[in-house]
């Protein structure tokens, strides 16, 4: 395998402090079974996220919403099997945490223990710091998502670019909201660059960018996005391609059809 080496030890909260302090950037991907967090981890990717988007991409749902927390825990136990030493953010799922703390605690005490997950994420800003502080008062380690949000898709009529005019000042409130409920990391999705640095610049915790330029601490992306393997037929403005994975697959799955076909496959080597 080439590219970076998998970090030798647990990579931890602590570590990406250390980075965000000595301005050394990390990257998280998505990642949804244990052959790919396999693959991610041993690339040397310090972070999984076990995201909600599995809802898309695994599932094939309209939207994220669409997701249980029964759904998302099978997913993320067998994330964390395969992670190897990268550090691993489980998404809660909609439904799982806005209705009180006591549900958000639940939920997400449920889904560590089911998964063994080590940081557990929440979308909102200002509306869900009490739940922060509810999680953090549970001694778990939390990942808020502020800017555009998801499962808001509905109420905020679209996928927006979040913090533009007014909206910087909601931004900076939401930010703040989330570092003083006791956040340990930050996610700013599809938010102006400028504002994302501004903000990085000032928040004590590492943040994460998608859609939000190059000043964040780390990026994150949808690995299908990342190595081009179409789950649908939107392809958002921040996305860039590393590779050409569905395309690989394709031309795979396509010569062992071939190979079947004309009966070469299987040879006389694969037989017994
Ligand atoms: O669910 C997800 O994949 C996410 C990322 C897009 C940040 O929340």
């Amino acid at each position: 395998m080439t590219g970076y080496l998998a970090p030798t030890k647990k990579v931890r909260l602590a570590d990406l402090a250390r980075k965000k302090a000595d301005g050394e950037k990390w990257a998280m991907l998505t990642a949804y079974d244990f052959a790919t967090a396999r693959v991610f981890s041993q690339a040397g990717i310090e972070c999984l996220l076990v995201g909600d988007s599995a809802a898309n991409v695994v599932y094939g749902y309209a939207t994220t919403n669409q997701v249980s927390v029964d759904e998302m825990a099978f997913l993320g136990a067998a994330v964390v099997r395969g992670a190897g030493n990268a550090l691993v953010v489980m998404d809660l799922p909609f439904g799982s945490y806005e209705a009180s703390d006591e549900q958000c605690v639940r939920s997400a005490t449920d889904l560590v223990r089911r998964t063994g997950a080590h940081v557990v994420k929440l979308e909102g800003g200002v509306r869900i710091a009490p739940r922060i502080r509810a999680l953090k008062d549970a001694g778990l380690a939390v990942c808020a998502h502020v800017g555009f949000t998801p499962q808001s898709v509905d109420s905020l009529s679209g996928f927006k670019v979040q913090g533009r005019d007014a909206g910087a000042e909601q931004l900076r409130s939401d930010t703040r909201a989330v570092v003083e409920a006791g956040t340990d990391m930050v996610v700013f999705e599809m938010v102006p660059a400028d504002l994302a640095a501004e903000l990085t610049a000032e928040c004590p915790v590492p943040t994460i960018g998608i859609g939000a330029g190059s000043g964040t601490d780390a990026q994150v992306l949808v690995w299908h996005d990342m190595a081009d393997v179409p789950a649908g037929d939107h392809r958002a403005k921040f996305v860039r391609r590393f590779g050409t994975v569905g395309e690989g697959l394709a031309a795979a799955a396509a010569e062992y059809k071939r190979a079947v076909h004309l009966g070469e496959f299987p040879g006389p080597e694969h037989a017994f």
